[in-house]
């Protein structure tokens, strides 16, 4: 079985959840605490085991590709200062895996910007990263996907409860769990933002997948659909009676950075890692409270 080397991650969206801050800045350079978010799911891409990421653009998003790229004038004033620290942190970024940028020209779904990439993946398996899903977890979650993926060789997406009232936000999956390990679903049902009395069940895909590059025909054969977009979701259900899809009950917690209260909450997870912020964070609630 092919290993997983390649992500992809698609960044061309509008963000208009987040509109005003994202009119003139790409919503996953948005910082969580003090770094951009897209490096959060960057440092989770290396950490798992990737080598290579694709990110999907569009207009207006070049900074993030920069963020990415080394910028020698900054790194010398830093050296010269010695502010070595600092130095190494503006350093990192562009040591962690090799980053390479497809442009997707208009924004006609996720599942298009995915078919995007084709041809930098070629016949590999590949894991995506949604970059507005933030995952802290004890083991990476894409790594655990990739894990799954390696014992089966099947396509795998990474599934939560959610409460039954939040179901229309995400695609919804439901199936046995696998005798041996309960954190495997086989999916059988898979459904994109379904109304609540559709639902098959409470379980949602959150940003992570590894996918067998027998996606990309199911894209090529899918119709825009909900919003008048390519949805990586119904190509995803056309696997379900060809190669067959697992769903994965990761370990960890997940943000959606995309919305303003999962990011507030995302800042607030990240910035409890750092105990001198964390003390400066308590004080203030402590003083309002
Ligand atoms: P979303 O629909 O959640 O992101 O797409 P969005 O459009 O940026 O955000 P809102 O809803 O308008 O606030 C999920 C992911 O797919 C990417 C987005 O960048 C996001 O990471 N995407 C979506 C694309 O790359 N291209 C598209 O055409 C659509």
């Amino acid at each position: 079985m092919k290993p997983v080397r390649k992500a992809i991650v698609p960044a061309a969206g509008m963000g208009t959840r987040f509109l005003p801050a994202t009119k003139a800045i790409p919503k996953e350079m948005l910082p969580i605490v003090n770094k951009p978010s897209i490096q959060l799911i960057v440092e989770e891409a290396a950490a798992s085991g990737i080598e290579d990421v694709i990110l999907v653009t569009g207009r207006g998003k070049t900074d993030i590709v920069d963020h990415f790229d080394a910028h020698p004038s900054l790194e010398d004033s830093l050296r010269r200062a010695g502010k070595e620290a600092l130095l190494q942190e503006v350093v990192r970024p562009s040591k962690l895996v090799r980053i390479s940028c497809v442009r997707q020209q208009r924004p006609l779904g996720l599942g298009h910007a995915i078919l995007c990439a084709q041809h930098l993946i070629g016949d590999e398996p590949f894991a995506v990263f949604l970059p507005d899903d933030l995952v802290d977890a004890p083991r990476p979650c894409a790594r655990q996907l990739m894990d799954v993926w390696e014992r089966t060789g099947k396509s795998v997406v990474a599934l939560m409860e959610v409460p039954r009232e939040d179901v229309a936000n995400y695609g919804i999956a439901a199936g046995p769990r696998a005798a041996d390990d309960d954190r495997i679903v086989t999916i059988e049902t898979l459904i994109e933002k379904p109304r609540i009395d559709e639902a098959p069940s409470t379980l949602a895909v959150v940003g992570r997948y590894v996918l067998d590059p027998a996606i990309f025909q199911h894209l090529r054969h899918t119709n825009p659909g909900r919003g008048d977009e390519i949805q990586l979701t119904d190509a995803l259900a056309r696997m379900l009676g060809h190669e067959g899809l697992l769903g994965w009950l990761f370990e960890g917690e997940r943000f959606d950075a995309g919305d303003v209260a999962g990011y507030l909450l995302a800042n607030l997870n990240w910035a409890r890692k750092q105990p001198r912020l964390w003390r400066t964070v308590q004080a203030w609630v402590a003083a309002r409270s």
